[in-house]
């Protein structure tokens, strides 16, 4: 029986088969990313570099050798590598565990193709067993927290060490648990109007294209239609 550490490595190598020689790479963030990097330090000679999703991924990529590129001097990217909390058989997302769901949707956004990589525990039949990230502008905290529960979720303000969680772009993040999502892009449109928030943790508009996913029998691909 593999471990989940183990599982994450497998699929952290199984992503290189998308990595195209010559081209930059979106890079995400989390432990299953970390794997990514690790195994993307052996081919860091035929990569240009990356782009990054948070400090502690640049961090990380820098150390193994790999140049991390402005998002502002890239036009696209072919290719976005990143984990999941949660993903469902439609390639709808729970990101955000991290703490890094803004800067992800501005690389994914950046790119043709996001590759989700997730061990098999990532992958449920409906979003919402993992609390749902959401980044906001502090003042706004408490009326984003009402607005959630309004709807029936369990809304917190994420702490480290007894304080609000700072994020790397100085923002706060609010968990939501309880939320059964059925409608994911109806939510993730409804709670981006909030005044306030700055990302939505529900990655629907940009959907993953396929899913590397880990299991005990192998990597499974799951590839989804594009919206
Ligand atoms: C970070 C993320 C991560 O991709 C997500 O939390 C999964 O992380 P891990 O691979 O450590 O389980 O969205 O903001």
């Amino acid at each position: 029986m593999l471990t989940q550490d183990e599982l994450k490595t497998m699929v952290g190598q199984a992503a290189l088969q998308d990595v195209s020689p010559g081209e930059l790479v979106g890079v995400g963030t989390g432990s299953t990313v970390n794997k990514f990097i690790d195994a993307l330090a052996g081919m860091r000679e035929r990569i240009p570099g990356a782009v990054s999703s948070s400090e502690a991924s640049t961090l990380r990529l820098r150390a193994a050798g790999i140049a991390v590129f402005d998002c502002n001097a890239v036009e696209r990217l072919s290719v976005y590598v990143d984990g999941a909390d949660e993903i469902d058989p439609r390639g709808y997302m729970v990101k955000g565990g991290g703490a890094a769901l803004t800067r992800e949707k501005i690389v994914a956004a950046l790119s043709e193709r996001f590759v989700c990589i997730a061990d098999q525990s990532k992958l449920v039949d409906t979003l919402g067993r993992f609390a749902v990230p959401v980044e906001v502008i502090p003042m706004a905290a408490r009326h984003i927290i009402r607005r959630f529960r309004s709807l029936g979720g369990v809304a917190t303000l994420r702490q480290r060490d007894g304080r609000p969680l700072v994020t790397d772009n100085g923002q706060h993040i609010i968990d939501v648990a309880g939320l059964h999502i059925t409608d994911p892009l109806a939510l993730e449109s409804m709670a981006n109007q909030w005044p306030g928030v700055v990302t939505v943790g529900v990655f629907a508009h940009q959907k993953a294209h396929i899913c590397l996913l880990a299991t005990t029998e192998g990597v499974k691909t799951l590839a989804f239609n594009t919206p």
